[in-house]
């Protein structure tokens, strides 16, 4: 099983092809900040450095596509200072993460609704996925993503396209995940057993993986107790 291979130096590749993709829920930020006596907006700063803890991670072990919820179309219901945090959180990723991709072999793309944020923003989100798209190891930021969303925004385009007889692969070339297989694994942080709205038409086979761990403690030791009970199950895609 391939997990037990032994852990060799940097670069031991873990997984194989039937875990192409995880997608993460990173959902407890606040309450491990309140059980901190903190703000909930500590709780997503450091869960910002949990993200890219297990970003670099998952590259590490051999992961090929990670997507993370980063902002739902929901979340803009939250408090304004709270929604102001997770926004300078993003737009300083943003601003950032060009090199660092680059140099970790990653090509970076922004998912969701995208058509709210500034136009600078949205500039610069579209030059990191076009200067890193040559990279072998994908890495989806959902912001501003609702499964609902995006699948009426696919529908819309088939509209306008003049399509009558839509297939699945119409609908699937016209998600904001186009050309990502879909996820294998989902794990979702913080203890709730929810879906929320994300990759609903993606997750159609995916496994999931619920933890109790809150995103901020979320480690690497968790991703491969995620990963070893999706080796441990059975895909059968609806055969026998
Ligand atoms: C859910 O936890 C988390 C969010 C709505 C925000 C997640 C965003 C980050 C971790 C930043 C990621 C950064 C980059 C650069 C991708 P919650 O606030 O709902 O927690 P709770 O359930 O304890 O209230």
């Amino acid at each position: 099983m391939v997990l037990e291979k032994e852990k060799k130096g940097e670069d031991a590749v873990l997984v194989d092809e039937r875990l192409r993709h995880i997608a993460f829920i990173m959902d407890g930020n606040g309450r491990w900040a309140q059980k901190r006596g903190m703000p909930r907006s500590y709780g997503h700063a450091v869960g910002a450095e949990t993200f890219r803890r297990i970003a670099e991670y998952c590259r590490k072990i051999g992961i090929r596509y990670m997507t993370v919820y980063a902002f739902s179309t929901e979340n803009w219901n939250r408090p304004p200072d709270e929604v102001q945090t997770i926004m300078n959180i993003l737009a300083d990723y943003i601003h950032n993460c060009a090199e660092k991709a680059e140099d970790e072999n990653i090509h970076v793309r922004f998912i969701g609704n995208l058509s709210v944020f500034s136009q600078d923003l949205r500039e610069k989100m579209e030059k990191i996925d076009r200067e890193t798209a040559h990279n072998p190891f994908c890495l989806n930021i959902a912001m501003n993503y609702g499964g609902r969303e995006e699948l009426m925004h696919a529908c819309q385009a088939l509209v306008r396209d003049g399509k009558i007889d839509i297939t699945e692969a119409d609908i699937a070339a016209n998600l904001y995940t186009a050309n990502c297989p879909d996820p294998d694994l989902i794990v979702r942080t913080g203890g709730d057993t929810r879906i929320s709205n994300f990759l609903l038409w993606q997750s159609a086979y995916a496994e999931y993986y619920f933890t109790d761990v809150l995103w901020p403690d979320f480690s690497p030791e968790d991703v491969d107790a995620a990963v070893a009970a999706f080796y441990s199950r059975h895909r059968r895609f609806g055969g026998v």
